[in-house]
């Protein structure tokens, strides 16, 4: 199979015709069965017919990924929403109204449009309204719910560009549609509404602070910030995977160390590379890469995934990250980060 790249870069300067076939494209192949490399504002997704298991299961195929994690189902619509869940509860209506469309998924109890691959045997759906104006364009002319993980390989950073799609899957799926690199660069924040508090699976853009002020008491789940044992019961099994690893092991070092002293740390313990905040870039005299500036989580989390596969690409084995603090954006990338380092962490 070769992939075929389509540029939605620029949609308003796109040829109208152009831009018609390219959605049009992207529709044809989801609903016959197909899948599809997409834009959404938090990463790439790799979408197919949430409705169809046979479509279902060629994400799993082209992505490598293990049966038993649950996909999440991607809407345009408030329609949809309540075609894809079997009920709809107030609390998400209301987070529907603060944070939809946008860079949030909610779980609710699992609808009879929904076939138990995508939720892999769970009763519960993963549901999202995405943002990007490529997205909500093509699953309004696919016409039906689109599920879709991030358009990885399975275990390796998720893409925030056309180019790292086609790095992980060219050859493995039809048909990439480039929308320019995503704008949040960590996956959504994941929220169950199926517990008796609300309870935070995954962080993202959209905060624990922000999700309170809309629903109260928030609980957040063990697994955001510890490592869940192999027997474990899981409320997301996503989490219990090595995520988003480069192949270079990574370590991360806690603690207010000046560039200097982090340096020293490495050079003892044989690292051969950094990766580093912006600020600290001047002060490196050994190879390093940034991620965005200290006090700037929302940079750390949009550069991060590019960061971590740059890392490969400049061949590194070796690498010592500093550690962001774990609040509001930045507990999400303090999140990937762990999974990233498989939890080896430098007190
Ligand atoms: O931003 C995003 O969410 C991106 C874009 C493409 O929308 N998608 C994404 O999908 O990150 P994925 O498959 O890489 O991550 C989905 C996460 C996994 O951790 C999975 O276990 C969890 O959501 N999940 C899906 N359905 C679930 C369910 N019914 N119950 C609990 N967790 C669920
Ligand atoms: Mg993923």
């Amino acid at each position: 199979m070769s992939t075929q790249l389509f540029q939605t870069k620029c949609l308003s300067a796109l040829d109208p015709q152009e831009e018609k076939q390219a959605f049009a494209q992207a529709a044809r192949l989801i609903q016959a069965g197909e899948v599809v490399g997409f834009p959404t504002e938090t990463v790439y997704g790799l979408g197919a017919d949430a409705t169809n298991p046979q479509a279902v299961a060629k994400i799993f195929a082209a992505k490598g990924r293990p049966q038993d994690n649950p996909l999440i189902v991607h809407i345009c619509d408030i329609q949809m929403l309540e075609q894809v869940a079997s009920s709809v509860p107030a609390e998400a209506y209301a987070l529907f109204h603060a944070f939809w469309p946008g860079p949030l998924t909610v779980i609710l109890p699992r609808g009879e449009a929904i076939p138990q691959e995508v939720s892999a045997g769970l009763d519960t759906v993963a549901v999202r309204f995405p943002a990007h104006e490529v997205a909500k364009k093509m699953i309004c002319y696919a016409g039906v719910p689109v599920a879709a993980p991030s358009a990885n390989r399975s275990g390796s950073p998720s893409p925030t560009t056309a180019a790292h799609v086609l790095a992980d899957l060219n050859g493995r799926v039809p048909l990439v549609l480039d929308g320019g690199p995503a704008a949040c660069g960590v996956e959504s924040t994941v929220v169950t509404l199926c517990t008796n508090t609300p309870r935070l699976l995954r962080p993202g853009f959209v905060t624990v602070e922000e999700l309170e002020a809309v629903l109260g008491k928030v609980e957040v789940d063990d697994g955001v910030l510890h490592q869940i044992g192999q027997n474990q019961v899981v409320a997301s099994p996503g989490m219990k995977y090595q995520h988003y690893a480069p192949k270079a092991a990574l370590t991360l070092l806690c603690g207010n160390h000046t560039p200097q002293q982090m340096q020293e740390i490495a050079l003892q313990q044989g690292f051969d590379g950094l990766l580093v905040f912006e600020e600290d870039s001047p002060q490196c005299t050994m190879p390093h890469l940034t991620f965005g500036a200290k006090s700037a989580p929302q940079a750390q989390a949009a550069s991060l995934f590019d960061a971590l596969r740059a890392l490969d690409d400049k061949g590194f084995q070796k690498v010592l990250c500093r550690m962001p603090a774990p609040q509001g954006v930045g507990l999400a990338v303090v999140n990937r980060l762990l999974r990233a380092a498989a939890f080896r962490v430098i007190q």
